[in-house]
C-alpha cells in the first residue's frame, strides 16, 4: 500500500505485535489516515457497498449450504426444507437470493461512475480491468447459484447456457459433455455446479484484495478527474469517508430490507418454484436481471457462434476501454458530448434488459439488433472518435480550487452562531 504509516502503538501489546506482524499499521494507513480526495460523492460510496455485500453473500451462504442438499433428487425438497424448517431459513434464503441482486445492482452502479468519472484512464487501468474480472466471476457465481435450488428455471438456464459453448466449431460438444459431466445436464452438473458456486466467491475475495490494492497504490480518482497535488485536496479516510460510507451503506441496506421483506420473490420467476423437469420446457426461459442485456444481445444475432461471440465481446470489450477512450480529459463534467453519450448508452443497457425479458420474435429482435449495433459501436466508433473532436471544458487546477472559496472550507469564515 501506498502512504507511509504514522501508527504509533501504545499499548504494549500492540508494539511487540507491530514488530512481528504490522498489521494494525497497515489497516491505519490504508483505511484511518490515507489520504482521499474531499470531493468524493456518494457515488464513491458503492466500492465499500460491495465489499459489505460479499461479505454478507459467503455468510448468508455458508450458512445456507449446511442446510442444502446437491443431488438432483433432493435439492428443491431441501430448499423447500430451508424455507419451512429451518431457524429463521427463509430469512436467510431471501437474503442469500435477493443479496445477488442487490450486489449486480451495486456492481452495475460502481461500474456506470467509473465510466462517467472516467476512473479507468491512466494509471488506473489494471484497477479497473481487475473489476473487469470480478464482474466476470460474479456473473459465474451467480449463474451456478440460480441452478442450485433444481427449479424448472434452474434446469433450464443451465441447459440453455451450457449448451451455448456447442457453437464452437469442432471441440464444442466435448465442451458441453465435460462441463456437464454426462451427455445431459444432471446430478454431476448440479454437483460441480454447487463445488464452484462455494468456491468462487473466495476467488473473487481474493481479486477484490488485488482491487483494493492497485486503489491504494494509483490513488482513487474524483469527480473532477484532476488528480490530488496538495495536501488541501485531501482528507483522512476516517472519519470522513467512512462516515459517508457507513451512511450509504445504511440507505442501501433499507432498500435490501425491502426487497427482502415486502417482495421476496419480486425478481425471481414463478416457475423455479416448480420441481425441474426434463421432459417440459417452460414457456419462456428468462435469466435472472442482471443477465437480461446479454441475453438480449444473444438472441439478437441469427447466427448461434455469432451471438455467442457477440455475447463474450460485449463483457470483454469494458477491459479494453482504458484504450478505446482516447480523450484526456477524465470526468464527464467537463466533457459535454461524453456526458450525452454516456446517458445514450445506459439507456441502450436498459433498453437490451427490456428486450432480453422480452421472447425473441417481431419488432422485439428488430430492436435488439438496432441497440446490439449501437453498444459496439459506443466502444468502437464513438468513444475513440469523441476524445479526438470533443471541445472539453476548462478543468479546475486543482480539486480544492473547485469545492473550497479562497481556499478554505465554504462556510468556514462564517460567524459562529449562538
Ligand atoms: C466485488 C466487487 C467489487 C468490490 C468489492 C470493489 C471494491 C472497490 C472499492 C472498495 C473501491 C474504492 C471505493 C470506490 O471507489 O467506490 C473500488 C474502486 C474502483 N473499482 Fe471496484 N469493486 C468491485 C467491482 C468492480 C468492478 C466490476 C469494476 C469495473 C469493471 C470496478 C472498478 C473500480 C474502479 C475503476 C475503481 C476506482 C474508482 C475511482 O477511484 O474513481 N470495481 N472498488
Amino acid at each position: 500500500m501506498s502512504g507511509h504509516s504514522t501508527y504509533q502503538p501504545q499499548h504494549p501489546f500492540m508494539k511487540w505485535m507491530e514488530r512481528r506482524l504490522p498489521i494494525a499499521g497497515l489497516v491505519y494507513s490504508s483505511f484511518i489516515a490515507y489520504p482521499t480526495p474531499r470531493n468524493l460523492n456518494y457515488w464513491w460510496t458503492f466500492g465499500g457497498i460491495l465489499t459489505v455485500m460479499l461479505a454478507a453473500q459467503i455468510i448468508t451462504g455458508v450458512v445456507l449450504a449446511m442446510h442444502y442438499t446437491p443431488h438432483v433428487d433432493f435439492a428443491f425438497n431441501s430448499i423447500e426444507g430451508i424455507m419451512r424448517d429451518v431457524n429463521y431459513g427463509r430469512l436467510l434464503r431471501y437474503l442469500h437470493s435477493n443479496g445477488a441482486s442487490m450486489f449486480f445492482i451495486a456492481v452495475y452502479v460502481h461500474i456506470a461512475r467509473g465510466m462517467y468519472y472516467g476512473s479507468y484512464k491512466e494509471p488506473r487501468e489494471v484497477l479497473w480491468i481487475l473489476g473487469v474480472i470480478i464482474y466476470l466471476l460474479m456473473m459465474a457465481t451467480g449463474f451456478m447459484g440460480y441452478v442450485l435450488p433444481w427449479g424448472q428455471m434452474s434446469y433450464w438456464g443451465a441447459v440453455v447456457i451450457t449448451n451455448l459453448f456447442s457453437a464452437f466449431p469442432g471441440v464444442g460438444e466435448a465442451i458441453v459433455t465435460w462441463l456437464w459431466g454426462g451427455f445431459a445436464v444432471g446430478n454431476p452438473t448440479l454437483n460441480r455446479f454447487f463445488s464452484l458456486h462455494y468456491l468462487l466467491p473466495f476467488v473473487i475475495a481474493g481479486v477484490v484484495v488485488l482491487h483494493v490494492w492497485a486503489l491504494h497504490v494509483v490513488g482513487q480518482n474524483n469527480p473532477t478527474g484532476v488528480e490530488p497535488k496538495t495536501d488541501k485536496d485531501t482528507v483522512a479516510f476516517t472519519p470522513y469517508a467512512t462516515v459517508k460510507d457507513a451512511f450509504f451503506l445504511i440507505c442501501f441496506f433499507l432498500l435490501y430490507g425491502w426487497f427482502v421483506f415486502y417482495i421476496p420473490n419480486y425478481l425471481g420467476h414463478a416457475d423455479n418454484y416448480i420441481p425441474a423437469n426434463p421432459a417440459v420446457t417452460p414457456a419462456h426461459i428468462v435469466p435472472e436481471w442482471y443477465y437480461l442485456p446479454f441475453y438480449a444481445i444473444l438472441r439478437a444475432i441469427p447466427d448461434k457462434l455469432m451471438g455467442v461471440l457477440a455475447l463474450g465481446g460485449s463483457i470483454l470489450i469494458l477491459a479494453f476501454l482504458p484504450w478505446l477512450d482516447t480523450s484526456k480529459v477524465r470526468s464527464a463534467r467537463y466533457r459535454p458530448l461524453y456526458r450525452q453519450f454516456f446517458w445514450i448508452f445506459i439507456a441502450t443497457v436498459v433498453g437490451l434488459g427490456y428486450l432480453g425479458s422480452k421472447p425473441p420474435e417481431g419488432g422485439y429482435v428488430i430492436a435488439a439488433r438496432i441497440l446490439t449495433i449501437y453498444y459496439f459501436a459506443h466502444f468502437l466508433i464513438v468513444l475513440p472518435l469523441l476524445g479526438l473532436f470533443e471541445k472539453t471544458k476548462p478543468l479546475p487546477n486543482s480539486i480544492s480550487e473547485s469545492v473550497l472559496k479562497d481556499g478554505e472550507p465554504i462556510g468556514a469564515s462564517a460567524p459562529a452562531k449562538g
